[in-house]
């Protein structure tokens, strides 16, 4: 097949500048605008709206279709019928696990999930009220100091040993975060547990009260973390590429992706939504938010809707409104004033003029914290269980890029708008 190209006139009296397309799998093509620097020009585009980043097998989106595949598998199939970390096995290696490797892998994860014991004298140095996500971005980037080898990322069994490690230790590292704040002795991870069990009983269990975790519950939280576990080239994901792509250690890199995430128009919004349902209280005063979203002249924006990718139904929002109901069902909590306020906010959005020009959908998001809050999960764990559950698609991506030998070190361009070249004056000469 001949190679499509595009052409680029940057100047009526010069001959065109032809730029290779490139064409993926499924989505958009792509123009290789690589060579434009040889030609004095680079491509401006700030917050990278029509730029891919990088080429990557791992996951799929279709924002107008309203599609997520992960390694081809749609989510709704996986979210209905496969565990957490057999999504995690998939977006690692390509392929679903068969039954054999999939003991091996959750062993293998399950063997891991002790913290050294050296670290609880970090988490001893934070305030009682730290953030959890604070003690996240810490704790997972002091991993960096107890385990160096890992460092040298140029070796495949050294990176897929801090692979397991951030994958298994991860639920222990955010829910000890809870346990400091509540002021509770932490909780040691449990071998006969499962992975999304364990943490639930990390949480929730004390030394004086063993704690069974209900299935729908644990199966609900599962899904959860399926659902946040890749979003592709996503700013925290692409913070850990940027971070990995000068070899930085791999504790560091997801350390950088938790910082990321940790910003309220990203993995924060999931908090952000609680808190302003918690604001609005009551289902009356549903339309007067609703206005001061659409207000142009108020910064103010609905937490939980829009989305850079989505133009349509968010399929990630659409399972989570479904577990919603599952897990209020489950805990008699249907007449829950905060859900029932935030049903109507989604009414009330989903047919307003404002929200369907723009193509603003309620996001996962919405639905994703007061299911989190029905688990008896507190509002200031929620983007700590969305970073939880991404630092498996985070480490999937960043192998992915550091194992590719065409890899190169991310350095972006600029447009320089500051001042041309002046003078230096020195200090008692200004005037
Ligand atoms: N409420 C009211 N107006 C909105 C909202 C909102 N939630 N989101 C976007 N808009 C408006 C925005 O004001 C702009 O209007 P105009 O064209 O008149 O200037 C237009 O819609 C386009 O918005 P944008 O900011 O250019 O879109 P973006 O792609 O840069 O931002 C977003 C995407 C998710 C940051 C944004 O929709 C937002 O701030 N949403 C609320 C925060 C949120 O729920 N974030 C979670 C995202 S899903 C989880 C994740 O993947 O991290």
């Amino acid at each position: 097949m001949t190679q499509r190209t595009a052409k680029l006139l940057l100047d009526e009296h010069r001959a065109a500048i032809e730029l290779p397309v490139l064409r993926g799998t499924l989505g958009p093509d792509v123009v290789d605008t690589r060579a434009l620097g040889k030609h004095g020009v680079f491509t401006y585009d700030p917050g990278f709206i029509a730029t891919a980043s990088c080429a990557s097998s791992i996951t799929f989106i279709d924002g107008d279709a309203g599609l997520l595949y992960y390694r081809g598998y749609p989510i709704e199939q996986l979210a209905e019928q496969a565990d957490f970390l057999e999504v995690v096995y998939l977006l690692w290696h390509g392929e679903l696990p068969t039954a054999e490797q999939k003991l091996e892998f959750d062993n293998l994860v399950t063997y891991h999930t002790m913290l050294h014991d050296q670290m609880l004298s970090l988490y001893k140095g934070f305030r009682r009220d730290a953030h959890p996500m604070a003690v996240m971005v810490s704790i997972i980037g002091a991993m960096a100091a107890f385990y160096p080898e890992n460092a040298n990322v140029a070796d495949p069994h050294q990176r897929e040993i801090a692979m397991f490690r951030l994958l298994a230790k991860t639920p222990t590292v955010a829910a000890w975060s809870y346990k400091y704040n509540r002021g509770e002795p932490f909780m040691y991870p449990q071998n006969r547990l499962g992975y999304t069990a364990n943490f639930l009983h990390m949480l929730h269990a004390t030394p004086c009260e063993s704690y069974e975790p209900n299935p729908v519950l644990v199966r609900a939280l599962d899904r959860i973390f399926i659902l946040h576990a890749d979003h592709e080239q996503n700013a925290s994901t692409s913070t850990v590429r940027m971070a990995g792509s000068s070899y930085a250690n791999p504790f560091a890199c997801i350390s950088a992706g938790i910082a990321c995430l940790w910003g309220p128009l990203h993995g924060g919004a999931n908090e952000a939504v609680l808190k302003m349902l918690e604001e609005i209280g009551d289902v009356s005063k549903v339309g007067e938010l609703v206005k001061k979203a659409k207000d142009r002249n108020n910064p103010f924006r609905l937490m939980g809707f829009g989305h850079r990718v989505y133009k349509n139904m968010d399929p990630r929002a659409a399972i989570m409104r479904q577990t919603c109901h599952d897990v209020l069902g489950e805990l008699g909590l249907h007449d829950d004033p905060m859900f029932k306020t935030a049903l109507e906010l989604e009414r009330i959005a989903l047919e307003d003029d404002y929200f369907i020009e723009k193509k603003l959908y309620p996001n996962v998001d919405f639905y994703s914290g007061i299911v989190l809050k029905a688990l008896g999960i507190p509002t200031s764990m929620f983007t700590a269980i969305f970073a939880l559950a991404r630092t498996a698609g985070w480490i999937a991506q960043w192998n992915e890029m550091v194992s590719d030998h065409a890899h190169r070190i991310a350095r972006p361009r600029q447009l320089y708008a500051g001042p041309g070249r002046r003078e230096f004056v020195p200090l008692d000469q200004r005037g």
